[in-house]
């Protein structure tokens, strides 16, 4: 953060605090507590989770106001740098017997004018069919449900995965003590998180969940957008199958990301 700009922020979350701590007449007491509360969660090894359940996705909102291309989502605590890099046809990272319905998570992906871009890297990761993330979760292989690859040379991409459920975010910790101090519930809305990146575009953090969901109105972390909500298809049919493949029916969610520039690529003297 540039330097002023920290300075005016803070300096303006200071007062706010203060006149807030006014307003409620907090005591010394209540005072420690909450201090108590932050420095628990992050030994709790809850990191970023009680923030971005109150406050990410007011980030994420005004960070899409007035630009163009995908809205941006919020990452959640859970993302990872890393994740293997799969080779086509790609399959996410799975246990032989990996719960859940099978899932084709497809789409494109294009610049402003709609045209394609090839080469672009999706880093998808999501829960399993219990709601647990792997290298966050015990017990689940590392990596489980977490992988990047590629678009094509025509934009497009396709990855093999299962459905995940909508899921509990851990409860027994600081945050969950918050939440249920405020009577609310601990559900997110079932969700595949991805981040789509390539050396010329923006980096874009998206979020997708599936259309009649359960939670959609009701998301612990206030985060489902309606330009984040995509039609979850169900292939039954014998020629659907066989399309694939496949002896069992299987999902099929669809949707087209539009990056923007990232402008800080681009040499100056061309971008002036
Ligand atoms: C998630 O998307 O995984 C998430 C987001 C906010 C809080 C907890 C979990
Ligand atoms: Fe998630």
């Amino acid at each position: 953060m540039e330097n002023n700009r920290l300075k005016t922020v803070v300096e303006d979350l200071e007062q706010v605090l203060l006149e807030f701590m006014r307003k409620h007449l907090v005591t010394h007491e209540e005072y420690r507590l909450v201090t108590d509360l932050l420095i628990h969660t992050v030994k709790a090894g809850e990191e970023s989770l009680l923030y971005d359940v109150f406050f990410e996705a007011q980030a994420t909102d005004l960070g899409n106001v007035g630009r163009k291309g995908s809205l941006e989502a919020i990452e959640g605590p859970f993302y990872l740098k890393g994740a293997p890099e799969l080779t086509a046809p790609y399959v996410m990272p799975q246990r032989p017997e990996e719960a859940g319905d099978l899932l084709f998570f497809n789409g494109r992906v294009t610049n402003a004018e709609g045209q394609p871009i090839a080469g672009v890297e999706l880093d998808v990761w999501h829960a399993d069919a219990l709601g647990l993330y792997s290298n966050i979760h015990s017990n689940i292989p590392e990596w489980n449900l977490r992988g990047r690859f590629h678009t094509d040379g025509n934009g497009n991409f396709e990855v093999r995965t299962v459905l995940p459920p909508p899921y509990e975010i851990p409860k027994d910790g600081p945050t969950g003590t918050v939440l249920s101090a405020l009577g609310r519930h601990f559900f997110r809305p079932a969700h595949l998180h991805v981040k789509v990146s390539h050396r010329d575009y923006r980096t874009l953090t998206s979020q997708l969940y599936f259309r009649g969901g359960k939670y959609l109105d009701s998301d612990v972390a206030s985060a489902v957008r309606d330009g984040l909500v995509a039609d979850l298809i169900k292939h039954e049919s014998g020629s659907e199958m066989s399309k694939r493949n496949l002896s069992a029916s299987y999902f099929e969610l669809t949707y087209d990301f539009e990056l923007t520039y990232d402008f800080a690529s681009i040499p100056k003297e061309l971008s002036a």
